[in-house]
Formats: C-alpha cells, structure tokens, sequence
C-alpha cells in the first residue's frame, strides 16, 4: 500500500493485472491515481488499453505479481518490460509468493528470469516461505531514499521488532545454505500438481500454489471438510476472493510435504464423493 500510494498521485495511473491482491488495489486507491485492470496475464490487452490512454497521465505504473496467489500462475515478464519501455512507464512486482523459492540464491522469479535490474520495484514478503514477518522493496538507491522520507505507513507505523528482523535475517541465511529446500518443495509441488490433473480435475499454475478449481461454493466447502476429516488442511476459496464461479481448493505445498504424505492425499482424493 505505501509503496504505490508514495510513487503515484492524481494525474497518474496504475494499470493493474486484475487478479492482483487487495493490498495492492487498496494502494492504488490510497493514491488517488486512475486504477486501471488488464485481463488476467495479458499484455496484449495491457497495451491495448495504453494504446488508448498513454497520453492522458503524467506516471504510469504497471503492476503483477510473479507468482498469483489464488491462481498460482506467473506473467510474462519479458512482455511487461517491452510494454514498459515502449510507453515509458515504470513495473512493479509483488514477489510476495515467489521469494524463497525461485531464483538461483532464491529472491524470486525476476532473478530466475533474468530481469533483475530491468524491473523498477521488486517487491516481497517475510511472511510467506520465508517462515516470519514484514515486507521488503528492492529498488534504486534514490527510490528507496524517497521512501524513506515519504512513504506514510513505513513513517507512521512502528518499526518491525528486531527478534522478528533476526528472524528474516536468518531465513535469508537459509535461503543461500540450504538451496535443496526450494528444489524440494518444487518437485513435491509438480508431483501433487501432475497426480491430481492424472485424476482429471481442473487444476490451474505452475507453481508451489496448486488451485483446484471445483466452481460451486457449497461443493469446495464439502471438499475442504472431507480433506480435513482426513487430516489435510486445504482451504476452500471463494468469491470475493476469487471471481464467481469459480470457487477452488488451494492446496500449498510446504518443504515438510513428502512424496509417501502426497500419495496418500492423492488416493484419498480419489475416494472422496464429491
Ligand atoms: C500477493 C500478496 N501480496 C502481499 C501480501 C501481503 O503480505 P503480508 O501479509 O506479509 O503483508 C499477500 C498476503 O497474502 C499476498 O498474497
């Protein structure tokens, strides 16, 4: 919310993947720049409607995340970055669901892709695989002056406590001495993923977030209480959260997940009369 909220004001726009989380729309909204929403990870409809409104607005920020948190799918990066560059606009990320696992020292998909210095704001979170709390921005040395001396909710908020900032500082550690965690976690991620669309289901992304898409609120309901009967904790998602119709089950794939646990999910899913 501070970050967008600090960088755009009226008289600029956020065009926004339409999928991309509250937080982010509620910056935007903070900000009091014109928020406008592409089709879920299509640029060709991002640029279609900067064709169109370009010239209207002083700043424009295009924002995605690299790992979709209900969808568990990414963007095309490369595509985002030639559609910055062609209308000068500046690209933010959330790698909230990305870092800790992607990436050769494990920051996120904007390293593993190669984009590390062509992307303005990489932002991510503690809070996810990196087990703690708070947030970061990787970004140019006088953007991240600027926020320092302007973005409200950092000012205004206390600072994280430092048990808490070891606590990252060490799951940062993690990330560089036990890389074989991510790798694990992926494979286990792909296993699950590849098993349930063998048994047929509706299964969307690519990554360590693995929804199952079973459209009607009652019956994903039903599904999450089945699986957990069966001592699974799988949340069942639905709108607002995600769009009408298409309530899911979001299974998240930890480190701690083995193959032998993954199976036996996959022969109870097989049994379950939903
Ligand atoms: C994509 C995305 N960005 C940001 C956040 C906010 O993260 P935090 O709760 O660590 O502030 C979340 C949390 O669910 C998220 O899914």
């Amino acid at each position: 919310m501070g970050i967008v909220s600090s960088f755009c004001g009226a008289g600029d726009a956020v065009f926004c993947d339409r999928l991309c989380h509250a937080s982010i729309i509620d910056g935007i909204l903070l900000s009091g720049a014109k928020l406008f929403r592409f089709r879920h990870n299509d640029a060709g409809h991002l640029e279609g409607i900067l064709k169109k409104e370009r010239c209207r607005f002083k700043n424009i920020l295009i924002v995605t995340e690299t790992i979709f948190s209900m969808d568990g799918d990414r963007p095309d990066l490369k595509a985002l970055l030639d559609i910055k560059a062609k209308y000068g606009c500046n690209l933010m990320v959330d790698e909230a669901h990305a870092t800790g696992i992607y990436g050769a020292s494990g920051s996120g998909v904007v390293e593993e892709e190669g984009f590390s210095r062509e992307v303005d704001y990489i932002m991510g979170t503690f809070g996810k695989a990196l087990g703690s709390f708070g947030a970061y921005l990787a970004a140019s040395k006088s953007d991240i002056d600027y926020l320092i001396n302007k973005c409200r909710s950092f000012i205004y908020s206390t600072a994280l406590p430092p048990a808490i900032v070891s606590a990252n500082l060490a799951s940062i550690k993690l990330l560089s001495e036990e890389p074989y965690r991510r790798m694990k976690l992926l494979e286990s991620a792909k296993f699950l993923r590849d098993g349930l669309k063998v048994k047929g289901f509706d299964v969307r992304g690519c990554s360590q977030i693995i929804p199952l898409v079973t459209g009607d609120n009652e019956r994903t309901v039903a599904f999450a209480d089945f699986l957990k009967e069966k001592g699974y904790w799988v949340m069942p998602i639905r709108p607002p959260t995600v769009p009408e119709g298409e309530s899911r089950l979001r299974f998240s794939v930890v480190f701690e997940h083995d193959i032998s646990v993954l199976e036996r999910l996959l022969d109870d899913i097989s049994n379950a009369e939903i």
